[in-house]
């Protein structure tokens, strides 16, 4: 979908030629409005005083023929306050009614008025993800597709945002949307047309922006890297291991990057710790955390902005077979730490930690890493918010703050070193799982592990990254909407590097476990 932006005041919008007309109505619109003049003024007025449209949040009323007005229908929709969440229910509202009205519509219009200018972001995103049909397995459903949305808001006047903040909102929310529908489509692919080596090419064709440089890394060269947890896993696949290493330069070279790494199951089938058959299907969103990584990438291609970011990505498949890894073998990670897989079916930490550690040699300035990793988290959270692990109290809040900004939520968990107790074990420097309790906690303490002098926070996707039923059933590109705002915002600041992590006396780890010792890291680096 193609958004164009234009400054069209409710007095002219009769004669906007588009297909189908989306009019967003506040609270305050009868308050402040003259004298209804314009037809489409007259047609909300009447709408309004007749209750026609009920003057709430997320009602619709379509108007078939309104006289003077090019586009048919109209579609008014209440947008109550004009809060985000509330443009968000009205323009996925409407765009209901849209899709009803003409399904094979292929121009709207979308109108903004004053008081959600500041929405733009939220108005497109919910827009396009009304409208996102998947077609890439399923070709017939091309004709849903929309073509063009002209996103018409309300002339500027004094004291509302200027002209550079609203382009800025509207670049921004141009580059989510795409970005989305990049993060979506990998998502939404089946396993057998999204393999880790599909991923390698989804990633390398982002180098057509200027900023971006890929590398795709096969079985040989992780091998010399000594990933060996990331390597356990993929062994008992066919299908050859991928780690893709993005680089965006959006910034001076001697300015530390932020590390994004995204989990690249592209299917779990637990392996030998084989997962029951219900459902398992969608196992193949396993790889949602890549997916989102790629879609950053391609919105900061769009959007160009002034920060360094690398993305990593271990993509595998975990499967059951005779060369499979079994519960209780023994792998020496890429950090020298030796892990007992216990469970074949904990498999996105044992990718993750061996990312994390070749993270280091970027000495960025803080490592974000996204996972669809626990079931756990599904439980304690929901499908609402993400979970959010880190020990670093200033990271987590100017996370938790894009999250509410973007209604992309998420929500911090503790770390605390008790819940690494049941990771012990007798014959490794860890376990990959400790007993039931606290899933998504012991995992984000595993990873910990790995993150010794790293600024790290750590992204549970399980509940968030899918819809698995109803009319959105499919992937949300979730976290993508509140990692990228965070990271316009760190671009944005004049120093965007946060202060390194501090110890905490109940969240953070004091004490390097005895095998990530200096030397050992010393050694890690000077691989380089
Ligand atoms: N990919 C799953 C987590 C998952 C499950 C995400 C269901 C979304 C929906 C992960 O690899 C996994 O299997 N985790 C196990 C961990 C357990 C064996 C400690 C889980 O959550 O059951
Ligand atoms: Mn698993
Ligand atoms: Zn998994």
């Amino acid at each position: 979908m193609n958004f164009e932006l234009k400054q069209l005041s409710l007095a002219s919008l009769h004669q906007q030629k588009t297909e189908i007309l989306l009019v967003l109505i506040d609270d305050n619109h009868l308050a402040s409005s003259h004298e209804p003049q314009s037809a489409i003024e007259q047609a909300v007025s009447r709408a309004l005083q007749k209750a026609h449209l009920e003057p709430k949040a997320g009602k619709t009323l379509t108007l078939w023929n309104v006289p003077g007005v090019k586009a048919n229908p109209v579609i008014l929709a209440h947008c109550g306050l004009g809060t985000a969440k509330q443009v968000r229910q009205a323009v996925t509202a409407a765009a209901k009614e849209a899709k009803t009205a003409i399904p094979e519509c292929k121009h709207l219009s979308l109108y903004l008025p004053s008081i959600a200018q500041e929405r733009v972001p939220s108005a497109m995103q919910a827009l396009s993800e009304s409208l996102y049909v998947y077609t890439t397995t399923k070709p017939s459903a091309k004709s849903a597709s929309l073509a063009t949305a002209v996103l018409c808001v309300e002339p500027l006047f004094k004291g509302s945002l200027d002209q550079t903040a609203l382009q800025e909102a509207f670049d921004e929310g141009k580059a989510r949307v795409l970005g989305m529908n990049f993060t979506k489509e990998w998502s939404n692919r089946p396993s057998n047309h999204a393999t880790p080596t599909h991923l390698g090419q989804a990633a390398k064709t982002l180098t057509s922006y200027k900023k971006i440089d890929v590398q795709v890394l096969g079985p040989k060269e992780v091998a010399k890297l000594g990933m060996g947890s990331f390597m356990s896993v993929a062994q008992g696949s066919n299908e050859p291991l991928r780690f893709i290493v993005m680089h965006y330069k959006g910034a001076a070279d001697k300015s530390p990057p932020v590390v994004l790494i995204g989990k690249g199951i592209t299917f779990d089938t637990g392996g030998i710790s084989l997962k029951p058959g219900a459902g398992m299907d969608e196992m193949k969103f396993d790889m949602c955390g890549a997916a989102t990584v790629l879609g950053v990438f391609k919105s900061l291609g769009e959007l160009s902005p002034k920060i360094n970011v690398i993305g990593l990505i271990p993509a595998c498949e975990n499967m059951p077979d005779g060369k499979s890894i079994k519960p209780g073998d023994v792998v020496t990670s890429m950090s020298g730490q030796t892990i007992e897989i216990l469970n074949t079916d904990a498999e996105g930490r044992l990718i993750l930690c061996d990312a994390l550690t070749y993270a280091r040699r970027f000495k960025p300035s803080l490592v974000l890493d996204m996972a669809t990793l626990t079931g756990a988290c599904i439980i304690a959270l929901g499908h609402l918010r993400s979970g959010l692990f880190t020990p670093n109290d200033e990271l987590a809040q100017a996370l938790l703050a894009a999250g509410e900004r973007t209604l992309d939520p998420c929500w911090r968990l503790p770390l605390d070193e008790e819940y690494a107790e049941g990771l012990k074990s007798n014959f490794a420097d860890t376990a990959n799982i400790g007993d039931r309790s606290a899933g998504s906690i012991t995992a984000a303490k595993f990873l910990e592990r790995f993150t010794q002098g790293l600024n790290w926070a750590h992204l549970d996707i399980a509940g968030t990254a899918w819809k698995s039923s109803g009319p959105g059933k499919g992937a949300t590109a979730r976290p993508l909407p509140m990692v990228l705002s965070f990271l316009i915002d760190q671009a944005k600041q004049s120093k965007p590097t946060l202060p390194a992590p501090k110890a905490h006396a109940s969240q953070g780890s004091k004490k390097a476990p005895q095998s990530l010792s200096s030397k050992k890291l010393g050694k890690t680096t000077a691989k380089r």
